[in-house]
């Protein structure tokens, strides 16, 4: 595996390797089984894996947690290698932007302005962030597929829009969150978690798989699924900062469950905000 830190470096591997497909993996780093999965989809399907690994700040608020993001980049390089990753790219913050760079990719139609886009929570900048840099990466790559986790969902619907509405000559692949024993879907962002903490956030993936259980028995209402969810998160002392029904095409607000339908939530735990999803009526991402 070789480790490349300039656009320039890494289009130069790529060209000695130009034969065959490219699968890339786009990753902000501190590598979890997730990743690690999305790797070993690229590996099984690729002839070529690039893992970038890119904190960017672009999506990142003021006041979030930019500067405190978990990093290792040392374990990652181990892990990616040991994946079987063929290039890691891993730019400094002026390899990506230019100090005067001002072109930002936007995605709108209802995607970015709810859910973790809603302005009082991440804002639709924060998708403005990741479609811009995934588009930048698309582009610096060129790979025949990227591989997103289902965990962001809502990032791997917008990048989707993107790739459509822009014509990237991408497939957007979208592989099942990861989870530890007792449910917490994997994120970087779980180290941030006191054991106390680590344990009451389980109820995320409760409440969303009572809630899917609940609609897969028959509960037909979008009320009475999200009650059945709200009230496991409610025992676990858990107040979300959102739990919602979206339909999986478009994320508008579901009347009914007819239609392939995305259960989002998300719920600060401590220091750490943490978000999950399941889809209901057995519908894929
Ligand atoms: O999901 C992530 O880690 C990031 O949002 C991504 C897609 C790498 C863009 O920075």
């Amino acid at each position: 595996m070789k480790v490349v830190r300039s656009k320039r470096e890494l289009r130069a591997a790529l060209d000695e390797r130009r034969s065959g497909s490219v699968g890339l993996v786009p990753t902000m780093g501190f590598f979890h089984k997730g990743h690690l999965s999305l790797m070993r989809r690229a590996r099984s399907e690729c002839d070529t894996v690039v893992v970038s690994s890119f904190v960017n700040p672009t999506q990142f608020r003021p006041g979030e947690d930019y500067e405190s993001y978990p990093r290792d980049e040392q374990r990652d390089i181990e892990l990616a290698r040991a994946t079987g990753v063929d290039l890691f790219f891993a730019p400094p913050v002026d390899e990506m932007y230019a100090s005067d760079h001002c072109t930002t990719v936007r995605v709108r139609g209802g995607l970015t302005e709810v859910l973790c886009g809603d302005p009082h929570r991440r804002g639709p900048e924060h998708f403005d962030g990741v479609t811009t840099v995934v588009a930048k990466l698309l582009n610096i790559v060129q790979p025949q597929r990227a591989y997103f986790g289902q965990k962001d969902a809502q990032q791997a619907l917008v990048v989707r829009r993107m790739v459509r509405d822009l014509d990237f000559p991408v497939e957007v692949v979208v592989c099942p969150t990861v989870r530890e024993a007792d449910g917490l879907a994997m994120s970087s962002r779980n180290v941030y978690l006191s054991p106390d903490e680590r344990q009451r956030a389980t109820a995320l993936s409760r409440a969303l798989e009572a809630a899917r259980r609940a609609a897969a028995n028959g509960v037909v209402t979008p009320a009475e699924v999200l009650a059945v969810a709200r009230g496991e998160l409610a025992a676990a002392g858990v107040e979300p900062e959102y739990l919602e029904l979206r339909s999986l095409e478009d994320l508008r607000p579901v009347e009914s469950l007819e239609r392939p339908a995305l259960l989002a939530v998300a719920a600060r735990i401590g220091r750490a905000r943490l978000i999950d999803n399941v889809t209901l009526g057995g519908a894929e991402l």
